[in-house]
């Protein structure tokens, strides 16, 4: 018998059962032989959204919502957003420690050998409407990648599943970029080689076809370096759940990830940060601030950009971003959102509203102003999220893949229908 356990009673017969406890958690399976009688399914857990329930172990990300700490691999988000370039950061998420300088060489360059797309990619997305919504051009494109790329099917073959990754986190700002141009009807830009990733990402996004070279902004380069890095993982978080729960049907990397896309294009998760740049022009000038939060707090809507499952304190993302905004203000002239923004998040900190629900702003508060001020539209702003957080989805992918314990993520129910009834005729059946 392990050292802590859990005494559990079952009331209806008296019986205790002992159950171990393994890292402050208990295995829900251990409930399954609490039973009244043997034609006893026996005790489930129920916990819809997952409030409670942990549906991993994971090496990656840790986060501790109570004191705002986010570490990949046990380092803190500060220093890799200080002293890291972005694909440092993706290196050290997929394969546990920091690359040394050899390693950060090859790993650099055999990402940027497959950032180009194969020309009927660009076919593909030449097919969607000029108002197509930048996340679902994201999505299909890179679920079309399963149709170029059948052997990504072989995913316990370990060198299959590393040239995966690579295709992945090369090809992501390409098609991310090819959505953005194909929204203007301008040029698909080839990936530069010369250039850094987020670079060149901006050289795909911004380059004018009688450019010879796009020189990007080195200030505005770092400053989208460090939102990728702030954004690479997050551990189990919707988007990230659903690249488990997809994967771990087995499907190829690429219809997981494009699963992972749809799940953080909604609202409540990766769209919140276009979210609050329609939420910031609706609310348009400081004095109407007051009567926004009156609203909010009256159940008409919700102050996005605010809020997490995990986080309870400030979201230290958001911190290196307040920092971040000013060096970037300071090459692209101030966004006059970011005053109401401030303003914004002044009132409700002080509002009891938002103090007793443990509310604070997330990474998604300021990153929209950042990307507007670069010249993004608001509606772009989660496909450049995306962009980075393939690293933590596919090493969450991975870590998903060699972990034994994992099967088909497959829940229970608990069934509220109609218990059985007989079949009837259509001509005898009354309007309910
Ligand atoms: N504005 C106003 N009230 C809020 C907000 C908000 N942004 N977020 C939560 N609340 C309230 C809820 O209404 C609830 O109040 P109640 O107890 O009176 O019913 C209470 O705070 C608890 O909120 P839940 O919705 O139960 O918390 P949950 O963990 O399920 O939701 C979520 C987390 C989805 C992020 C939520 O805070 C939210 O909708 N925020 C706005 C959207 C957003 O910014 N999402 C981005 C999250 S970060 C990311 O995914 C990248």
């Amino acid at each position: 018998m392990p050292e802590e356990t859990l005494t559990i009673t079952d009331n209806r017969n008296n019986k205790t059962y002992t159950v171990p406890l393994f890292k402050g958690c208990i295995r829900t399976m251990d409930l399954r032989q609490i039973k009244v009688d043997a034609d006893d399914f026996g005790v489930m857990g129920y916990d819809p959204a997952f409030m409670n329930t942990a549906s991993c172990q994971s090496a990656i990300t840790y986060i501790d919502g109570d004191k705002g700490i986010l570490r990949y691999r046990g380092y803190p988000i500060e220093q890799l957003a200080e002293k890291c370039t972005f694909l440092e950061v993706a290196y050290l998420i997929l394969n546990g420690e920091l690359p040394t300088e050899s390693q950060l060489k090859d790993w650099v360059k055999e990402v940027t050998h497959h950032t180009m797309v194969h020309e009927n990619v660009k076919k593909v997305m030449d097919g969607f409407h000029h108002d197509a919504h930048p996340m679902g051009m994201l999505m299909s494109t890179i679920a079309a990648l399963a149709t170029f790329y059948p052997d990504a099917r072989k995913i316990q073959d370990a060198e299959s599943r590393r040239l995966q990754i690579l295709r992945l986190v090369g090809k992501m700002p390409t098609i991310a970029a090819y959505a953005y141009r194909h929204s203007l009807g301008l040029p698909y830009v080839d990936p530069d080689n010369s250039l850094g990733y987020a670079e060149n990402f901006m050289s795909m996004l911004w380059k004018m076809p009688a450019e010879p070279k796009y020189q990007p902004n080195k200030v505005l380069a770092r400053a989208l370096d460090v939102l990728f890095i702030l954004h690479a993982d997050h551990e189990q978080n919707c988007s990230t759940n659903a690249m488990r729960a997809v994967g771990s049907s087995q499907a190829d990397p690429f219809a997981t990830t494009a699963s992972a896309i749809g799940a953080l294009w909604g609202p409540l998760h990766g769209g919140a940060n276009e979210q609050v740049l329609v939420m910031l022009d609706e609310i348009g000038k400081m004095e109407n601030i007051p009567a926004f939060i009156a609203e909010v707090k009256a159940g008409k809507g919700k102050l996005m950009g605010f809020g997490h499952r995990v986080y309870k304190n400030y979201d230290p993302r958001a911190k290196v971003i307040k920092r971040l905004a000013d060096e970037v203000f300071d090459v692209t002239g101030k966004n006059p959102l970011i005053e109401l923004a401030v303003e914004l998040e002044r009132i409700a900190l002080q509002d009891d509203y938002f103090g007793s629900r443990k509310l604070f702003p997330t990474v998604d508060f300021y990153s929209g102003i950042i990307y507007e001020a670069m010249g993004m539209p608001s509606e772009y702003f989660t496909v450049v999220f995306a962009v980075p957080r393939m690293s933590g989805w596919l090493a969450q992918w991975q870590e998903m893949i060699l972990d034994t314990e994992q099967k088909i993520a497959r829940p229970r129910q608990v069934y509220t229908g109609v218990a059985i009834r007989d079949y009837e005729p259509i001509e005898k059946r009354a309007t309910k």
